[in-house]
């Protein structure tokens, strides 16, 4: 029986064998070189109704006033999300660790980095904020503090039976029931009408590394997986992902867990608290990862991952296809809000990017049959 075309894999092309036509995604230098993600600032019309969905979602409160929250992960940092009140639910922007020699001086002469106020970095230590194209705050910290780790139950993989592979006899598998509790803080993703100069700036001012180019039919790009150079430390296959689309706006955000009975329990345990899901459980084929994806109260999206790709500095950029069947390899079918529908908001929107001559109507077209290509032969 033959395979359907949507369920075939893409071809993965390595930079140095990439056919002709995909334009090789052009790297400047680095100003900079992050070291991890910290942590992301929201603004937060309802600080307790966000307590209350992030302590769910297996974030634990190390703060919480009536102007500011901030929650951590298991892991050894002093924060990895900071909240602020406001009027208006808004995604502000994220935190990275940059090396202790980064030259603060020379980015504030370069791209106009602005010193911040210590009692501002959650745990302390010393930082610097700018502004990206799009108009998110990116701060830089040095010597952030670390904690006394939290104590998370063991990952179970010792305990897997597979085929070929027995680990566990005359015992059950019982993960507790709680939430997915979370060990770190993992990649953030954003929506950009700029994506080469989005792209461009956060190589240059974090160093990071294209791990997948996704480029349409004429081969230009339109969303990159990026990573840390961490030299021979291996990183996660994404710490930040651009994406090409209709506005600019943060995405979502991706948060680890011990392992996929972690992702499984932790979603009964939001489901049984009220909270909306998403999509998943499911596997990425790009990054690899067993997803489950969330919508906080104010319909953010957050996620959470288990079993991601890792790479080291010397991995070649790969350039990938882009076709909205690739985002998955199995699970449930991606939700219609993955996609933008056709509504006068949407329409208008377009409109505009058109008129500003930020688009143009063949790359347009061009995009909305990439999107309109079933995902799945039953799609
Ligand atoms: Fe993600």
């Amino acid at each position: 029986m033959s395979t359907p075309s949507v369920l075939r894999t893409a071809p993965e092309y390595p930079e140095s064998q990439r056919p002709p036509h995909i334009h090789k995604i052009s790297r400047p230098d680095a100003w900079c070189k992050a070291t991890s993600l910290a942590f992301l600032i929201f603004e937060k019309k309802d600080l307790s109704r966000a307590a209350r969905f992030w302590s769910d979602f297996g974030l634990m409160p190390v703060t919480h006033t009536a102007e500011s929250l901030v929650m951590r992960a298991a892991g050894p940092t002093p924060a990895c999300l900071v909240a602020r009140k406001a009027r208006r639910s808004r995604y502000v922007g994220a935190a990275f660790e940059v090396p202790e020699s980064t030259d603060f001086a020379q980015l504030k002469r370069q791209s106009g980095a602005k010193d911040l106020n210590r009692a501002d970095i959650p745990g302390g230590g010393e930082g610097v904020r700018l502004i990206d194209p799009d108009g998110h705050e990116v701060w830089l910290l040095r010597r952030w503090a670390r904690v006394p780790e939290l104590a998370l139950r063991p990952a179970l993989i010792e305990q897997m039976n597979a085929l070929g592979h027995l680990n566990r006899v005359n015992r059950t598998v019982r993960p507790p029931i709680e939430p997915a509790r979370i060990g770190r803080l993992g990649h953030v993703v954003m929506q950009t009408t700029d994506f080469a100069r989005m792209a461009n700036w956060y190589m240059q001012h974090l160093g990071l590394l294209p791990t997948d180019v996704q480029y349409l039919p004429d081969g230009s790009p339109l969303l990159t997986f990026f990573r840390l150079d961490l030299g021979r430390t291996p990183a996660d296959h994404h710490t930040v992902v651009i994406a090409e689309g209709i506005e600019n706006r943060y995405e979502h955000s991706a948060w680890e867990v011990a392992d996929l009975d972690a992702l499984g329990q932790g979603q009964q345990v939001l489901r049984a608290n009220g909270h909306r899901h998403m999509w998943g459980i499911g596997r990425h084929v790009l990054g690899s990862q067993l997803f489950d994806y969330w919508l906080d109260d104010d319909g953010f999206e957050f996620e959470h991952y288990t079993d991601g790709d890792l790479f080291t500095a010397d991995h070649e950029p790969h350039y990938v296809p882009f076709t909205p069947g690739s985002i998955w390899a199995w699970g449930d079918d991606a939700p219609d809000t993955m996609f933008p529908k056709k509504t006068p908001v949407m329409l208008w929107k377009v409109l505009k990017l058109l008129i500003q001559k930020r688009m143009t109507v063949s790359r347009l077209r061009m995009l909305g049959s990439v999107l309109d290509t079933p995902a799945r032969p039953w799609s």
